[in-house]
């Protein structure tokens, strides 16, 4: 139920929102009626032509109308004077709409999304995304091409790190709270953007983890785990969607009516602006779905699409397609209204405030990028308690390749940060101990590094220190679009590097950078301890050295399955049980190592079947303890709400946060279930000593919930927890 207040304000702004939705609808209307073909076709066309500084020719093309929309182009000055000529200039003075890939942040980078995902914190997430809100329109950007909602099971899949997990529910949470961090109470705030759920639909999917690659997937499975997250965000009130570049069950989704016009517009009843991805519409051919230009046009245009980024087929095409009868004009006008409606709703007709020059980094946006990263980051071995360290270490060395490397510490999609403001490790370290208290050696040049001339001076710090810091991982361009990989282990020498090391005797501590999960079971098992960082962004370092010295104490958990080796990929938690699933009794099947093949269950002779680290994990310097769960009924009736509590104690000394996740299992259905499912998450803050009660709830109706008996359990993660069984009663 909505509070009182709240419910008041609804009712007595509903009709002033009614009004003013009318109001520009007809303003919609009027535009269309004076606009040109040629207009209608500016409008629906986005480029990146536009260069620092404008040129002449392009200053020209903007007073023709012949662009409505510019992406990742031009400085703040070059966007001022561009609007400027659109809105004084050009016959109708439409205005144009900046995009620009604000991915995990603008100048502030805050840890890439699989990172921010690992938080479990949709708040702190909308936060930071606030704040790459203010920062990125403050240069005259409307509109972010985020976020990435594309379920993905596949870390070979460099995009992976661009997403929010593997679960629907997780990455529903967070995209959600992402949505209302760019779009903030009314677009047309100065300070907030269109968002732009991407990439409709399945692009997560990829055959073998390899990017454009095309998807398969049932209906049902799309319907139930891809596009929760979008229909998320549509609830959440998103802006505009954009198409996938892969093709989706043999159709090119930027062609694919299924997708844009029957769920999208006829079930979602979405209005807003479906913009191609990057010259989309012409890869309509190289699909093999249109036979040349003039063809991807016309497909584009009548499945849904609204606006093309980059290629030119509807400028080049759609005219003499019109003329021909093979496109209509109303499907033309429609998608105008849908940018018009944008511009629109994001006050750019009322003149929003052009930029003043380049985004600032304040002290408050720093604090948020430290609190994200340090949520992130997931601890996940803690042999014998080595971590936290002692301050009265007195000396450390600082081992590896991603120590210092502020490029690769803002990871992937961070075009608007600079290097200059990152703080890395190495630095954050030294202010930390005092410089001299740091051994630095930096052993290899970059990840994939195959010299081994620098581990003689790499094992001599070992010796010379009392703890070893090892910053291995993946560099930034090993992951995001088109950035495969095959193999998922530490690249180049890296390995080596750590066995070296381990030579000097030393207590050892992994970080790991990387934008996926990687396989470094070795490795791991010669580390003390390891803290998977991800790609933490500008305050990375801080948030590490924090960690590592427990001025914070790591609470991130685990937004996808860790493989132990590729060959097990796809793995996630969410998968069905098979008629003969293996049995825990094959466990501990060293890696790589042959068993007897006995027993005829869904299993490996040569790994085990279960994950390194499965989804939701992750310690914590506390030790917490979930209990006494109870149920609000054992038999739930149709319409009924099942209330689930249970109560989570800190048994340390150690303030900290937990994730209590919440899963269920129907154990009968007409269509197998999976073994579990996230239906909710609380991360929950515990003073020493401190027990508090979690509540979760679950309707049947709308879980799609059949009779029978059902699991649930309130867990740290996917793979344990405390459970009861409850019935849903099958009359209905
Ligand atoms: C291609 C990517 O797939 C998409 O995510 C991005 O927003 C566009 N390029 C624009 O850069």
């Amino acid at each position: 139920m909505l509070p009182r207040t709240f419910a008041l304000v609804l009712l007595l702004t509903a009709p002033l929102s009614a009004q003013l939705s009318q109001d520009i609808e007809r303003r919609i209307t009027g535009l269309i009626a004076r606009m040109t073909l040629e207009e209608k076709l500016g409008q629906m066309s986005q480029s990146t032509a536009m260069q620092i500084p404008i040129s002449a020719s392009i200053k020209e093309e903007i007073r023709r109308g012949r662009w409505g929309s510019f992406l990742n182009a031009g400085g703040p000055a070059d966007r001022a004077e561009a609007q400027r000529i659109a809105m004084e200039e050009s016959r109708l003075h439409i205005p144009l709409v900046f995009g620009r890939d604000v991915i995990h942040g603008f100048r502030t980078v805050f840890p890439i999304p699989l990172g921010e995902a690992a938080s479990w914190d949709p708040d702190l997430i909308g936060q930071a995304t606030r704040t790459a809100a203010r920062e990125a329109t403050s240069e005259g950007i409307h509109w972010a091409f985020a976020p990435m909602l594309d379920i993905a099971r596949d870390p070979r899949w460099g995009r992976i790190s661009e997403g929010a997990s593997e679960d629907p529910w997780l990455a529903a949470a967070i995209g959600t709270a992402v949505v209302h961090g760019f779009q903030g109470n009314s677009l047309a705030a100065p300070d907030s953007m269109a968002a732009c759920a991407k990439h409709f639909a399945g692009y997560g999917a990829a055959e073998a983890g390899r990017d454009y690659n095309s998807t398969w997937i049932p209906e049902s499975l799309l319907r139930e785990v891809y596009l929760p997250p979008f229909l998320a965000a549509k609830e959440a009130g998103v802006a505009s969607f954009m198409t996938a570049f892969n093709a989706l069950n043999g159709v090119p989704s930027t062609g694919n009516a299924f997708l844009l016009r029957k769920i999208l517009r006829d079930e979602w009843k979405f209005d807003g602006v479906v913009v191609s991805d990057y010259t989309a519409i012409e890869e309509l051919i190289q699909h093999g779905f249109a036979a040349d230009s003039a063809d991807a046009a016309r497909k584009a245009l009548n499945a849904g699409v609204g606006m093309e980024m980059v290629s030119t087929d509807w400028f080049d095409h759609l005219p003499r397609l019109l003329r021909d009868g093979q496109v209509d004009m109303k499907t033309i006008d429609e998608a105008v209204r849908t940018i018009l409606r944008l511009k629109f709703r994001l006050g750019l007709f009322d003149h929003r405030p052009q930029p003043v020059g380049e985004a600032q980094i304040t002290a408050e946006a720093k604090e948020t990028a430290k609190r994200l990263a340090a949520e992130s980051i997931v601890l996940l071995k803690n042999g014998n308690g080595l971590l936290p360290l002692s301050r009265s270490i007195s000396r450390v060395a600082v081992i590896g390749p991603l120590a210092d490397s502020a490029m690769d510490q803002m990871g992937a999609w961070a075009m608007d940060g600079r290097p200059a403001d990152v703080q890395s490790s190495l630095a954050a370290l030294q202010q930390k101990l005092g410089p001299d208290h740091v051994l630095y050696v930096p052993a290899l040049k970059n990840s994939r590094d195959t010299d081994h001339a620098g581990f003689a001076a790499a094992e001599d710090a070992a010796r010379r220190a009392d703890v070893v810091l090892l910053f291995l991982g993946e560099e930034q361009i090993l992951s995001g679009e088109a950035r495969s990989r095959a193999f998922l282990g530490l690249p180049g020498a890296q390995a080596e590097l750590v066995q070296a090391v381990a030579k000097a005797g030393k207590p050892m501590v992994g970080i790991v950078f990387a934008g996926r999960p990687l396989t470094f079971h070795d490795t791991a098992a010669a580390l003390g301890s390891v803290l998977y960082a991800w790609h933490p962004g500008t305050m990375g370092g801080p948030a590490i050295a924090d960690l590592l010295f427990g001025d914070s104490v790591p609470s991130g958990k685990l937004p996808i399955t860790f493989p132990r080796t590729v060959g097990q990929i796809p793995l996630y938690y969410a998968h069905l049980n098979t008629g003969r699933p293996p049995s825990l009794t094959d466990l501990g099947i060293p890696l790589g190592n042959p068993v007897n093949p006995t027993g005829y269950t869904s299993k490996y002779l040569d790994v085990d079947f279960t994950p390194e680290y499965p989804f939701g994990f992750g310690l914590s310097y506390a030790d917490f303890a979930i209990s006494n769960l109870r149920l609000s009924t054992s038999r739930l009736l149709p319409g009924q709400r099942l209330t689930v509590t249970a109560d989570i104690e800190n048994r340390s000394k150690i303030a900290a946060d937990e994730v209590a996740q919440f899963y269920i299992h129907q154990r009968t259905a007409t269509v197998s279930r999976p073994v579990r499912e996230l239906r909710g998450f609380q991360r929950v803050h515990l003073g020493p000593g401190e027990k508090k009660t979690v509540t979760f709830s679950l309707t049947p109706s709308g879980l799609l919930l059949e009779g029978g008996p059902v699991d649930v359990w309130v867990a740290p993660d996917s793979a344990t927890g405390v459970s009861a069984r409850l019935l849903i009663d099958p009359r209905r």
